[in-house]
């Protein structure tokens, strides 16, 4: 690799991982309805995993672990999680996007739920959640 080469690996690198900066991992968040978020990975080009614990007692699947997918960039970040896991389907899966900016995360999100005839169902709300560790 000559020298031009390897220089534009590095600083690509380093960008790259630039994006992530903003998402420690491994972290745990909770928002204000009690609500687990653990982030357990994240790659070069921002895109994490992690499980998401809903305690929101006015919804359902409560209780129990759920996969995360998200991408981070800079402070931008979006996340889903699908509500189904080997024990439960709620035929949903919420959506947040917003920002983090040190232990605070502030996101909006869009749930939607699809019933048995497929009829959509929206509902809206938002989620601040703060970095426990
Ligand atoms: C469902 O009821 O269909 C699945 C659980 C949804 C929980 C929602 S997601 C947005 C809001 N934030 C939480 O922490 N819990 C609720």
């Amino acid at each position: 690799m000559g020298r031009l080469s390897a220089a534009l690996f590095v600083v690509m690198t380093y960008a790259s991982c630039a994006f992530a900066q903003s998402l420690p991992v491994p972290s745990h968040w909770t928002n204000q309805r009690g609500s687990d978020l653990l982030l357990y990975t994240v790659d070069g080009k921002g895109a994490f995993t992690g499980a998401f614990i809903n305690r929101a007692p006015e919804f359902a699947c409560d209780n129990l672990p759920y996969d995360v997918r998200g991408r981070v960039h800079g402070h931008h970040i979006s996340f889903t999680v699908a509500w189904k896991n080997s024990f439960q389907d709620c035929k949903s899966h919420t959506s947040w996007s917003g920002s983090v900016t040190g232990n605070t995360m502030m996101t909006w999100w869009v749930e939607t739920y699809v019933g048995n005839k497929g009829a959509v169902k929206k509902s809206r709300g938002s989620d601040t959640f703060r970095k426990q560790f």
